[in-house]
């Protein structure tokens, strides 16, 4: 750095100093220029204004005359006198300091006489500058003499040393300026953000960054850099966090998942073979706001699962590009590298029109499927055109995702969701030797319920094309099994879950899905929840002592309305908790497009403000609600600070939001209150489960939470965290994966042998 220092230093007082020379040399020259142009000037109008008086003195031989112009003009402003010679250059009349001087005349005079005009010089008398100026003296056309001028020149000299003088000071400061500023501007913002930076850069190769709250510092200067580096540092902590997991988890012979354990349990059944995954969310979507384009990770519980799963193990993830400024951000073949900050896997976008959005999405997906598997009383709509988009919508997924697949051996494809019911049969038929399951996200409804849906054989011959279809819960499996049994020709194995229809044989497994668990030993000690809920509500211009949470996508199975009930049912019952609990809903809206979610968002802004404005005080009310998508970072302080999470749903698959609440609580305190009607509540059982629609037993459980003793609260959060801390999503891809590898392709050989063969399999 020193070295640095030194050579910006003297490259810098050379720049200014040959700058300033370069500059001053210039204006002295032109300052001289300047003054000798005014002197001549000056010295020619002196002579011609006196060289008709002098001429008439000549004429007139008047000596006396002559030498008093001569005296008279002599020591005024820089001039020093005057000499009158006659045509043979002898003096006639000189003034008397000039006297010794100018006896014998200079050569202009002479010049002057020739020449018959006026001549000048700049020349050294008695060993001073001066200047002369000769101007011929005539009577009629006959030369009568010359008349010289003489001005002293050495204050041209002295000015030219002044502003020589002045540079020299100037460039001084200026030196030593530059070289104050440099030396400032190296420690603040080179060698302090690097001294800083190495500080944690070495914190961070002996682990101490976590422990000791080491923050990264700001490299505002080197941002590329910074932003590598951080990377950088963000991979070795991961791997730090992950290696000593794996030691504590040998040391312990715990059995826990992690996004290592997973990588390598793919890796090892994989062998050449990649893994593919579809579904409609994409993971990430590029949105253009004003004239940037920002990344934006949608509020999908799917998407919150899948993703480690993909970082963990590289692969192709195929999904609808929503976003509007998806397609500028893809390469010639619709594809991407993600996470965009640190590409681990391979996104292949599918674009859709208007029309097959609003017919297979919103349509056929979301008006039909989803309020056919969701028992929440709201009605199924069945189109035949969204039915026809669906397929199609299907059939051209498929297409990508085969296309994906060529050339790949042993591909293992997991499709995702309602949304591609019909995916697994089309995809097998194209690449018998894929090994291909259906994960269904959201519950199976019970047989007489399905029946409504027109198409029932379909999606069911659809989804049986899949090797494996994992649900939640065993509960949705056993529904699914009952359903083919009533629609299908085939034949169910209820010993071992399976479905054999035409030669083709399908598992049906649960696996319930869960959050990353992050449990990192070299993490701070959690912040007071009291103090960040104060601060949260602080910053909504709430003050309250107690705070609870509700994170959803504003949708009619989430239970959102019968939730703000419960809060003011429980304020009702309790008004001491009045000013004093407040509940924050974080609520994204969803499917807007679609009336139903529609009116239920205005439903549930109503629902809020209603109840804000029977209870509301000037620094306090009962319902915040955060009406816009946040992201997890934004989401966790929140739970953090909760004294209770309220899950609701009518009908869930899972819930996953249950399992990040519970993920976040490192506190181990913090309440959970649990619908009974949700997948999650049969693996958490130390929530206090409700039925939704029970508004006073959600009240009841919300006192029950407030006025819970923390040693039951932190027995209870603690086994909850056992929990999903060993039944995490790594352990949830890592049994699903393991399932679909096991899976015996006996059928399918023949399609093995014509892909190998590199014939097209209708
Ligand atoms: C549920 C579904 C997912 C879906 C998510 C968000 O969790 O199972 O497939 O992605 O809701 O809904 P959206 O329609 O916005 O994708």
């Amino acid at each position: 750095m020193r070295l640095l220092s030194a050579r910006l230093i003297v490259s810098l007082v050379v720049g200014v100093t040959v700058v300033s020379l370069c500059t001053s040399y210039y204006q002295v020259l032109m300052l001289k220029r300047g003054l000798r142009r005014d002197l001549q000037h000056r010295a020619e109008v002196l002579a011609e204004s006196l060289g008709r008086n002098v001429e008439r003195d000549l004429e007139r031989d008047a000596q006396s005359a002559l030498d008093r112009t001569v005296q008279h003009f002599a020591n005024r402003e820089h001039l020093l006198g005057l000499a009158v010679y006659d045509p043979q250059a002898k003096p006639i009349a000189v003034t008397t300091s000039l006297a010794a001087l100018m006896s014998t005349a200079p050569g202009v005079v002479g010049q002057s006489l020739t020449a018959g005009q006026g001549a000048d010089a700049f020349l050294k008398l008695g060993g001073d500058p001066v200047h002369i100026y000769a101007l011929p003296l005539h009577r009629g056309d006959e030369v009568i003499g010359s008349l010289a001028i003489v001005h002293d020149a050495g204050y041209i000299h002295a000015e030219s040393l002044r502003i020589w003088r002045e540079t020299f000071l100037s460039a001084l400061a200026h030196v030593f300026l530059i070289v104050l500023i440099t030396l400032l501007i190296v420690r603040w913002s080179i060698a302090g953000p690097i001294a800083r930076t190495a500080h944690w850069m070495q914190a961070l190769r002996t682990g101490r960054a976590a422990s000791a709250r080491i923050k990264p510092p700001d490299m505002e200067l080197f941002r590329p850099l910074a932003r590598e580096v951080a990377t950088f540092a963000e991979s070795l902590n991961t791997a730090r966090t992950a290696a000593q997991i794996e030691a504590r988890l040998r040391e312990t012979s715990e059995s826990i998942w992690t996004a290592d354990r997973l990588a390598v349990h793919v890796r090892d059944r994989l062998e050449d073979g990649r893994l593919f995954v579809v579904s409609n969310r994409e993971p990430y979507s590029h949105v253009r706001r004003g004239k940037t384009i920002e990344v934006s990770v949608p509020p999908s519980g799917l998407v919150t699962a899948l993703e480690p799963v993909l970082r963990a193990c590289d692969g192709t993830w195929v999904a609808h590009g929503s976003g509007d400024a998806d397609l500028e951000t893809v390469d010639r073949h619709d594809r991407l590298m993600v996470p965009p900050d640190d590409p681990r896997y391979t996104l292949r976008r599918v674009w859709l029109s208007k029309e097959e959005e609003a017919g297979y999405y919103y349509g056929f997906a979301n008006e039909g499927l989803w309020p056919l598997c969701h028992i929440a009383h709201t009605r199924p709509i069945f189109r035949a055109a969204d039915w026809k988009y669906y397929r199609e919508v299907n059939q051209k997924f498929a297409d990508a995702m085969v296309e994906e697949m060529e050339n790949v051996a042993r591909p293992l494809v997991l499709v995702q969701d309602y949304h591609f019911a019909l995916l697994p049969r089309i995809i097998k038929q194209s690449r018998p030797d894929a090994r291909v399951a259906i994960f269904w996200h959201i519950p199976w409804p019970n047989p007489e319920a399905f029946r409504i849906c027109p198409w029932q054989a379909e999606l069911v011959d659809g989804l049986l094309g899949a090797d494996l279809i994992g649900f939640h819960i065993q509960a949705h499996c056993t529904n699914f099994l009952q359903t083919v049994d009533r629609i299908v020709e085939s034949r169910i194995n209820w010993e071992h879950f399976s479905v054999q229809r035409l030669d083709h044989q399908t598992a049906v497994r649960p696996f319930p899905i869960s959050v990353e668990f992050i449990d990192d030993p070299a993490q701070p000690p959690p912040q007071s929840a009291y103090e960040e809920r104060a601060t949260l509500l602080k910053a909504h211009g709430v003050e309250a002592l107690h705070m609870g949470v509700g994170v959803d996508r504003i949708d009619y199975t989430k239970g959102i309305l019968e939730r703000f009930l419960a809060v003011e049912r429980f304020l009702e019952k309790y008004p001491k908790y009045q000013r004093n609990f407040t509940f924050v809903q974080i609520g994204a809206p969803s499917r807007t497009h679609i009336k139903r979610y529609h009116d239920l968002q205005a439903e549930v802004e109503e629902e809020a403000d209603r109840i804000n404005w029977r209870f509301q005080t000037d620094n306090w009310k009962p319902i915040i609600l955060l009406n816009r998508q946040h992201s997890h970072q934004e989401i966790a302080p929140y739970y953090r600070a909760a004294d209770l999470c309220l899950v609701t749903s009518l009908h869930d698959g899972m819930n996953l939001v249950a399992k990040e609440y519970v993920a976040t609580r490192r506190d181990e305190l913090g309440v959970l209150i649990l619908s009974c009607f949700t997948g999650a509540a049969r693996e958490l059982q130390d929530a206090l489960q409700v039925n939704p629609y029970d508004i006073d037993q959600t009240a009841e459980a919300i006192r029950t939470a407030m006025e819970m003793p923390p040693e039951e609260k932190q027995l209870r959060m603690q086994r909850m965290r056992k929990l999903v801390r060993e039944h995490n999503v790594y352990r949830w891809a890592g049994n699903l994966i393991a399932e679909l590898c096991a899976v015996r392709l006996d059928a399918a050989q023949n399609g093995v042998e014509k892909f190998r063969a590199g014939a097209s399999v209708g």
